[in-house]
């Protein structure tokens, strides 16, 4: 595939043969999803759990609240992730859809990792240093511990496979750093050393305003970005008048090297319609924006149109989607509970 950081597909045999294949991911509730979020993760975990693996997929509360969330956002924007994952695809009976919190095994894992884990290794990370700004001294130390959380997030399940977008690369690469630590440091073979799975036309998608900032929920600029709930021509807008150059598209996915605005509609469309960059510059090489765009907010609103109405539908009904939540927990935890009495049993732990 295309910009393909990391192509390993649970299939291929490797270093975790002796583990099930299974997958887990997680995306904050914070905000409202945005279409990298989209690209990047959820439509990749959709077609993760059609593969027949076992997926598990889950709103990470307990990392959204390492800054500061206003507690009624938190709720609603738990359930409204619930409902962009039920709404892209996820089925709750295929794949296990649960809030972190629901878990407590979660927080448990976590802790032992943060006595694994070398604060060297968590001063290294990028996200902490972005986050936490010049005012390093008034980040939570919930933020700077972050990454051991989403450690055990990962470990606590076995996971063998995480599809992630490549922001998260990083915090992929210090779970194995975890995981490979603590079995040597206990001399066994017990966590495997999960790959991160960062792959298709849109592992990093750019906001519509900065090509070289990607697209987030928390940009202050909601032009930057295209939401799942925006309307038809609320996209049509964001995309028309997304940065571009004045030249028109080349012909090759060569000549979008230089040109990181024109790259990034170029790999959306690839995403949007499961094509490749080649096929669009193919279709589109040597056109104008004002004609691509237009076709690129069409299939946007295609796509993205039904998920937002489903969404819609979904929201009226809470107490389903907390029924569906608590389901997910339960089935997580009958995972998770044997190999977090496991881990304290290794360290000496007497529960
Ligand atoms: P977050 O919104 O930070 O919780 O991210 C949730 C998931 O979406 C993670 O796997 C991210 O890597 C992915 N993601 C977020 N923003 C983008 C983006 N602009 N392009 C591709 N993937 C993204
Ligand atoms: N840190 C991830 C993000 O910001 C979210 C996350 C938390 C996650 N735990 C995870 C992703 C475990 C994959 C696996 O996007």
């Amino acid at each position: 595939m295309t910009d393909a950081v990391q192509t390993q597909s649970p299939q291929a045999d490797a270093p975790n043969a002796g583990f099930t294949p299974r997958v887990f991911s997680g995306i904050q509730p914070t905000n409202h999803l945005q279409l990298g979020n989209y690209l990047g993760a959820v439509k990749r975990f959709v077609e993760m759990q059609d593969s027949g693996i076992e997926t598990l997929y889950c709103i990470v509360d307990l990392h959204a609240i390492t800054v500061w969330q206003d507690p009624a956002d938190l709720s609603r924007a738990t359930r409204e992730l619930a409902a962009g994952y039920i709404a892209s695809g996820l089925d709750p009976a295929k794949s296990m859809l649960f809030n972190q919190a629901r878990v407590p095994e979660h927080t448990q894992l976590a802790w032992l990792f943060n006595c694994v884990a070398r604060m060297g290794w968590l001063n290294r990370m990028t996200q902490f240093k972005d986050k936490a700004g010049k005012n390093r001294e008034n980040a939570s130390v919930g933020l700077f511990a972050y990454p051991n959380l989403m450690a055990a997030d990962i470990l606590l399940y076995h996971t063998t496979h995480v599809p992630v977008g490549e922001d998260q690369k990083q915090h992929i690469e210090l779970a194995r750093d975890i995981a490979i630590k603590f079995n040597n440091d206990f001399g066994v073979d017990f966590f495997p050393v999960p790959e991160p799975v960062i792959e298709g036309a849109a592992t990093r998608v750019m906001s519509l305003r900065d090509g070289s900032k990607k697209m987030s929920k928390s940009d202050p600029s909601d032009m930057s970005r295209i939401n799942l709930t925006d309307d038809a021509d609320t996209i049509a807008k964001k995309f028309r008048k997304a940065k571009t150059d004045p030249e028109p598209l080349p012909d090759t996915a060569d000549g979008l090297t230089d040109r990181p605005e024109a790259r990034n509609l170029v790999n959306i469309y690839a995403a949007l319609s499961d094509s490749t960059v080649d096929a669009v510059m193919g279709e589109y090489g040597g056109k104008a924006f004002s004609e691509f765009k237009p076709k690129l907010a069409d299939l946007a609103v295609a796509t993205l149109g039904p998920i937002s109405a489903e969404m819609d539908r979904l929201m009226q009904d809470p107490a389903e989607i907390d029924r569906i939540l608590e389901d997910g927990a339960s089935r997580a935890r009958a995972i998770a509970a044997p190999i977090l009495k496991r881990s304290y049993d290794i360290m000496g732990i007497l529960i």
